[in-house]
Parts: structure tokens; sequence; C-alpha cells
């Protein structure tokens, strides 16, 4: 068990560009991978990228359960995805609320794609390639997004619809993501 540091936006390693993995089933990709699991699980996250906890490496993880706490939450496998590529299917877009772990108590409506497609690894090396809409879509472009060193607040285009999630939903306990 090894709970890192999640790192907060002002931090200049969430800048960052990653670097592509070169090398699946190391010992390092996979300890990485178990660290990335514990901070996720024990931040109670929805999805996390390798450069939220420092390492500058195109590796993502994401997964939502359906919980009776999240009745709204649709659920997303738990997925280990590494030098990914995104491909948006259609110009349709979606807005919605975001949440980030680097950007706690905050939440921000953001625009992504409804429908893509994404392509990359898991860690034994194994090519992973799915067509995803909606939630799913959007914990994806998220997740990514944290590779090109962007945070979701970059995204947003009303600023009026970025606050406090104690604020914006008084009456609700959401996910971080
Ligand atoms: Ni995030």
């Amino acid at each position: 068990m090894a709970v890192k540091t999640v790192l907060r936006m002002g931090d200049a390693r969430l800048w960052q560009v990653s670097a592509a993995v070169k090398n699946f089933a190391t010992p390092e990709l996979l300890q990485l991978l178990q660290d990335m699991r514990d901070t996720m699980q024990a931040m109670n996250g929805a999805g996390l990228a390798a450069p939220q906890i420092g390492v500058r490496q195109r590796v993502v993880i994401f997964g939502v359960q359906l919980n009776s706490r999240y009745p709204d939450a649709e659920s997303v496998p738990e997925t280990v995805l590494i030098n990914p590529v995104i491909t948006p299917l259609g110009t349709a877009t979606d807005d919605a609320w975001e949440g980030c772990l680097s950007v706690p108590g905050l939440r921000g409506q953001v625009t992504r794609y409804s429908q893509i497609r994404y392509q990359g690894f898991d860690e034994q090396g194994a090519l992973i390639d799915r067509t995803v809409s909606g939630f799913h879509a959007r914990v994806v472009q998220h997740e990514c997004d944290h590779l090109d060193g962007i945070l979701y607040p970059m995204r947003i285009t009303d600023m009026t619809q970025f606050g406090y999630t104690a604020e914006l939903f008084p009456d609700r306990e959401l996910q971080d993501e």
C-alpha cells in the first residue's frame, strides 16, 4: 500500500507534457500502477494520471463502479491506459460538471466530445481499442488531458460555471475525479 501525495493545481509539474512509456510489464511500471491504484482508491477518485503523483509518463487509470452514494454516475470499467490516443467521433459535444483530485473542493462545467475512440496499451502491452460515449468518454478525455499538462479549469469557457462543490451542490455528495 503506497498512497502518494496528489499534486495540486499550481505545482508546475502538472503543466508538463508526459513522455511515452517504452517498456511494458517492468517492475517499475507495475509499481507505478499499484501506487496509482492505492492513491485513487484512498482519495475516492474516478481516475488518476501519473503526472498527478509526479511521474511524467503517459499512464492513466480510471474506473467507476455503480455505487448507491452516486446514483447518477454511470459505471466505467477499471482500466489501465498507457500511451493513449483519442479520436473524436463526430463533432457532437456535451457540457457537464467535472472535478479533479488536483483541484480539490471545486467543480466546473466542461465541454467534451460526446463520443470518442480511444486506443492504447495495458501494463502488459496488450492493445486497448474502445469506442465509448457519455461519462466514460468524459473521464478518458479528462485523464488524458493531464498527460499534456491540461487541467479542466483551463477548458472552462463560462467562469460562472466554476466554483466550490459545497456552494454549487449543497444537497449532494459528489465524487472527486
Ligand atoms: Ni483530474
